[in-house]
């Protein structure tokens, strides 16, 4: 599409070239042939509009016309915002103003609580719409009732959510508007809580967190920092700005935004590998799967054909087109193999790097059909000789058959980033997820911190759940492969 024009004076309006390359994670000569071409992707509009309202610019009236705002939100998109009682309130504010630079239809319920810390006239002279408050009110149910409210939006957003919504929500409780309206709907949830840290770690806002998250509804995980309270820890509403980015690409989701990964294959490696020593024994690691999973199943909620080939693991499988379960790194490395050509692999499993062949002293002969047992006499030396396995990412990326993009994980305990960069240049592949996984910090986690790394540059993610991580990961996908 043709911006009349103008796409010069608007890259340099937001900043440059450099500036928007950065910024949208792309390189400056795609920015240059805009530019010559004078026209924009229009997968790139919703970062444009990210990154001119980072800027506080408004680049409708610069380009004196409404369509950018507009041009891939389909008219009816609507949100409804549930602003819960926090002294974090105030800042749903920003997100309302955020909202309505765009076109998104948006209705807003406050909650009684909510209604101590900012006000519905407030909201409705923000929002230009009345704000619902009551669930039995005459007048509300004769417009629109609360039904209606529920089913209308594309994506609900409680923001601030409180323990208290997060507790009603897991448990079906429905004793005001809206908590109602929660279990009313079948629309995606996306919470952005605010709480005290002692309150957010309390063991039970925490099982109601998880219950949550394994029903599909999304978080915007709160930050750590010092709370109005005057306490510190994990608990702060994130930043508004991010819940706005993560409503939109959810929106992006839901095919009422562009949404680049339909139809696009991806193979998906997770979970540990296993290597037997005999029928009963065998050796592995601590991979619980948990990231590799989330990918997957992120990838495939986003229109992605994924298949997932996964090592023994105890969490619930995701849904997505295909699932190869295997044991070990070879089995792992056929399966793989047996499924390319693909647009994209992201080797997340942690794959046992030998084989081990047992072997006992006095070169008794070791039968593999059957439990190794113990010498007689308490005299065993059991020995294992090691055969590597191969690297099944290496091999993917350096294959004729190589996909488009190709990522791998990079499990470290010590110089994270440098050794990750080296196995990002040996194993000749696009992008690289480095991860500490020294003691309880990632293997079943629900947290990761991570580092991204390509042969530019290297981003830093904070600690934040798997999921967000496969989130963030599958923008990232989406703006490399555009
Ligand atoms: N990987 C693989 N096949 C292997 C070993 C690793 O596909 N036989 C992939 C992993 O899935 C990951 C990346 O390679 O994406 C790096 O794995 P990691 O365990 O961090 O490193 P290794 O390559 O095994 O090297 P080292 O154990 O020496 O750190």
């Amino acid at each position: 599409m043709t911006l009349d024009n103008k796409i010069s004076n608007l890259i340099s309006l937001l900043g440059g070239t450099g500036q928007v390359a950065h910024h949208l994670n792309i390189k400056s000569s795609a920015i240059s042939n805009w530019k010559k071409l004078n026209k924009i992707p229009k997968n790139k509009y919703n970062s444009l509009i990210e990154l001119s309202n980072h800027l506080n610019i408004d680049i409708n009236s610069f380009l004196n016309t409404n369509n950018l705002n507009t041009m891939n939100l389909n008219k009816n998109i609507n949100v409804l915002l549930i602003i819960c009682g926090g002294i974090a309130a105030y800042k749903s504010l920003e997100i309302i103003r955020l909202i309505k630079k765009t076109e998104i239809d948006l209705d807003i319920v406050m909650t009684k609580s909510a209604q101590q810390f900012i006000t519905p006239l407030l909201v409705t002279s923000l929002n230009g719409k009345k704000c619902y408050v009551e669930l039995f009110s005459v007048e509300d149910e004769s417009k629109m009732n609360h039904i209606h409210l529920a089913r209308k939006p594309d994506v609900i957003l409680i923001s601030p959510a409180t323990a208290n919504i997060m507790a009603k929500l897991a448990c079906g409780i429905a004793d005001d508007l809206a908590s109602t309206l929660l279990l009313a709907t079948d629309s995606k949830i996306i919470l952005a809580p605010s709480m005290n840290p002692i309150m957010w770690n309390n063991i039970a806002t925490q099982a109601n967190y998880q219950t949550l998250v394994n029903r599909g509804v999304h978080f915007v995980d709160p930050e750590k920092g010092d709370m109005a309270c005057g306490e510190s820890g994990t608990g702060r509403l994130a930043e508004p700005k991010l819940i706005f980015n993560t409503l939109l690409s959810h929106l992006k989701k839901k095919n009422v935004l562009n949404n680049n990964l339909d139809g696009i294959s991806v193979i998906v490696t997770a979970g540990p590998t296993i290597e037997d020593i005999d029928p009963v024994r065998f050796v592995s690691n601590k991979s619980s799967g948990k990231q590799g999973f989330s990918i997957a199943s992120e990838l495939a909620d986003r229109g992605a054909l994924v298949t997932l080939i996964t090592g023994p693991v105890s969490i619930p499988l995701p849904k997505v087109n295909k699932i190869i379960h295997v044991k070990s790194a070879q089995e792992m490395f056929d399966k793989t193999f047996s499924e390319l050509p693909t647009t994209i692999i992201i080797c997340a499993a942690a794959v046992a790097d030998w084989k081990l062949i047992p072997e006992l002293n006095n070169s008794i002969i070791i039968d593999n059909n059957n439990k190794i047992k113990k010498l007689k006499n308490n005299n065993s030396i059991l020995t294992f000789k090691t055969i590597e396995n191969p690297d099944i990412l290496a091999s993917v990326a350096q294959t004729k058959e190589r996909p488009k993009l190709v990522i791998g994980f990079s499990a470290e305990t010590e110089n994270i980033i440098n050794n990750a960069k080296q196995k990002l240049i040996s194993k000749k592949i696009d992008l690289i997820i480095a991860n500490d996984v020294s003691e309880n910090k990632v293997f079943g986690s629900d947290y990761n911190k991570v580092f991204l790394i390509d042969k530019d540059s290297c981003e830093e993610w904070d600690s934040q759940n798997k999921k967000n991580i496969a989130f963030k990961l599958a923008d990232k996908i989406n703006n490399l492969l555009s």
